[in-house]
């Protein structure tokens, strides 16, 4: 196994397999992961290889872009299969994605270096100048409205009322973006974190304040 060849292979599965997304799985979603959880591996002492290839691969298998999660698995299998990933990688590699795509709370802890880094590199593109941009480009593929003050904050939603899609991408900040800060693995992505914290923060303070005609 040829690693600058098997990452260009997979550079152009996923081009082929994500190409048209536009629920916030773009090719450039994963381009950025990638390079984002090299920089961390880079500084972690991390195998960078195995973080890049994960990071590329992360989102094959995910629910939205699948019939079942069994059928996303099978289509990350298959590959790992015509292109020989095999052994210590091909396990490490599917025990990184099937856990960060575990969905809601009782998501098994990531177990090892590697995948805590791709699971915050992950993390880090949904924060930031780059979360704000997906959050409002996700909110109209759905729907949703930007801002709606007069709905109630998510915790005070009824599970039903959320799926009819009765949220806004505003409120998805407060259900999701801000708490990301606090959930980052590693030293060097809790640094990067904190610095988009505070943009989105001022975002959203600037935000609310033209809403309600202050500036
Ligand atoms: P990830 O690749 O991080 O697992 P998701 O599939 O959860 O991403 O979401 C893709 C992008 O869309 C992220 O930037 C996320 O914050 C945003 N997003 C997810 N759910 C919502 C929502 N209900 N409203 C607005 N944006 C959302
Ligand atoms: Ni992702």
């Amino acid at each position: 196994m040829e690693r600058e060849r098997i990452l260009q292979q997979a550079e152009e599965f996923v081009r082929q397999e994500l190409g048209g997304d536009s629920s916030g799985h773009d090719v450039w979603h994963i381009e950025r992961v990638r390079r984002m959880a090299e920089r961390i591996a880079r500084v972690e002492g991390a195998d960078v290889f195995l973080c890049a290839l994960a990071a590329l691969l992360h989102d094959i298998p995910d629910e939205k872009l699948n019939a079942s999660p069994e059928a996303g698995m099978k289509k990350l299998t298959d590959w790992l299969d015509a292109h020989d990933v095999e052994g210590d990688t091909r396990s490490h590699l599917l025990e990184i994605i099937a856990t960060m795509s575990f969905k809601g709370g009782n998501r098994p802890p990531v177990r090892t270096l590697e995948g805590r880094i791709v699971q915050d590199a992950d993390r880090l593109d949904a924060i930031g100048a780059l979360g704000i941009a997906r959050t409002f480009a996700y909110s109209g593929a759905k729907g949703q409205l930007s801002h709606d003050p007069t709905l109630p904050p998510r915790e005070q939603m009824t599970a039903e009322e959320y799926r009819q899609g009765k949220s806004t991408a505003i409120n998805h900040f407060y259900e999701k973006l801000l708490l990301l800060k606090d959930l980052m693995n590693t030293d060097a992505a809790k640094r990067i974190a904190e610095e988009r914290h505070r943009y989105m923060e001022g975002f959203l303070e600037r935000f609310l304040a033209e809403w309600e005609g202050q500036m």
